[in-house]
């Protein structure tokens, strides 16, 4: 394909197959290589976006790198509470200061090439032969590492390659009070799993942003509507489907959330997973399915918990509200943080709150699934897709460094569990058929792909900014 040299929309120049319509998005904006390196240019490059979580990084002096495309950062603890980051470059001759995690023993950071070395504030305060450079009158400040602005929220690191960005404040006020009702920043390291994907990097998260693919995709969560659609039986139950009960809501700066409504977890909702069935058996059998399937957001202990009311419930007893009740007291005993119980921060278990760009977060009670998807530097047929398992810890519990597992067979079952192998396992066909001669657009439904449009919507702004 021919270079496509963007020009704004207002003067009507804009690549028919990058435009967001209303009713859909343009297939170019997921397969061509000029619209990465354009997001690269205009969005990467100057929007905010999480680094990483601030557990990666908990001791002073612990280090982690970022890269996003052709930059890389890495992002150093200076004190117990203050996280600076830095462009990953020594300014000799270039050499990567950091490569993945590690600790800078003494604070020393060394530049493997020819020792010269820095402080965690970026000040140099070593160079070999230092005569020899700029005729003996080599400044510090000539060797500082440049720093990049930096924020520290919700338990992730956030950084902005642009000096002149707006505030953070700004950026991401539409979620912060989720997040804070959530205390996603009470969320520790559970397990986290860097998947390689076959597919763009929007493609990969937009199969998480709308509950509309559950039937079909996990057949096993929606039993009801599976069969629906995979024609076993006809059962017309509109109000049983789980999906039916989400509420999607855009917000500014292309965040966005979803939530369960009706269907959360903790109304305790189980009429349509087995009827016959021990309403306990019927809820917990459910839920067992997350942790089987994904080992987030609902974990075994609590699942336990639940099962634990096997027995001890009355007629009146809502099974939703109990539940509630036993994680509530079970985590009071050990001092585990705990959102509010307050049914509007209940409801969004189940749901997602999505991070312009790239992070969406699915709370539950004290556990969260974080997920964040990335591009590849080269190719936009190709993306890494992030899983981190987080939950909150009982006061006393060790706080273990979080490290990254690098998943090198994404259809294995003993490397990604089913859920996630599940979306994952779309990617492949996605991005072909997005390429297909065919295709010039995707179509999105109204309300059930409404983040995905307010997403693309928010995109626009940064590509096709001057
Ligand atoms: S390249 Fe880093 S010290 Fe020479
Ligand atoms: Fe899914």
């Amino acid at each position: 394909m021919s270079k496509i040299i963007p020009t704004t929309q207002e003067q009507g120049e804009w690549p028919e197959r990058w435009k967001t319509l209303d009713h859909g998005i343009r297939v170019g904006r997921y397969i061509d290589r000029e619209f990465l390196d354009l997001e690269f240019e205009k969005l990467w490059s100057k929007t905010w976006q999480v680094a990483a979580r601030v557990d990666a990084i908990p001791d002073v002096n612990d280090f982690i790198t970022y890269d996003i495309g052709d930059q890389s950062v890495f992002l150093v603890r200076t004190s117990e509470d203050s996280i600076k980051a830095y462009h990953n470059v020594c300014p000799h001759r270039g050499t990567a200061l950091t490569l993945d995690q590690g600790s800078f023993e003494h604070g020393n950071i060394i530049c493997p090439f020819h020792g010269w070395r820095w402080n965690t504030e970026g000040e140099n305060q070593y160079v070999l032969e230092r005569h020899e450079f700029r005729g003996g009158k080599l400044c510090n400040s000539d060797v500082a590492l440049k720093s990049l602005p930096c924020e520290e929220y919700a338990g992730f690191v956030f950084i902005n390659f642009d000096r002149d960005c707006g505030p953070f404040e700004e950026y991401i006020a539409p979620v912060k009070k989720l997040l804070d009702d959530c205390i996603i920043k009470d969320m520790r390291h559970y397990w986290w799993k860097k998947i390689p994907v076959p597919s763009n990097w929007k493609a990969a998260q937009e199969a998480f942003f709308e509950g509309y693919h559950v039937p079909a995709t996990h057949p096993q969560l929606e039993t009801a509507a599976a069969d629906f659609i995979y024609g076993e039986t006809i059962e017309d139950e509109y109000e049983a489907y789980g999906h039916h009960s989400v509420d999607y809501e855009s917000f500014a700066n292309g965040h966005g959330r979803f939530y369960a409504g009706r269907a959360s977890n903790y109304q305790g909702n189980v009429k349509r997973f087995g009827p016959d069935k021990d309403p306990v058996d019927a809820m917990a059998d459910r839920l067992q399915l997350l942790v089987d399937g994904m080992d987030a957001q609902v974990l075994q202990h609590d699942v336990d918990l639940l099962r634990s009311l096997r027995g001890k419930l009355g007629e009146d007893d809502n099974l939703g509200a109990e539940y509630v009740k036993v994680l509530y007291s079970d985590a009071a005993k050990v001092n585990r943080p705990m959102p509010e119980a307050k049914p509007e921060i209940l409801s969004q278990w189940g749901g997602m709150i999505y991070l312009f760009p790239n992070v969406l977060v699915f709370p539950q009670a004290g556990n969260a699934m974080i997920y964040r998807a990335m591009p590849d530097p080269e190719d936009p047929n190709k993306g890494t897709f992030e899983i981190f398992s987080t939950r909150t810890l009982p006061e006393d519990a060790p706080r273990e460094r979080a490290t990254c597992e690098v998943v090198t067979e994404p259809n294995s079952p003993d490397q990604v569990y089913l859920i996630p192998r599940q979306d994952l396992g779309n990617l492949e066909r996605i991005q072909k058929g997005l390429r297909s001669k065919s295709m010039r657009q995707i179509w999105l439904a109204s309300h059930n792909e409404k983040l995905i449009l307010n997403m693309h919507q928010e995109l626009d702004k940064y590509v096709q900014s001057p």
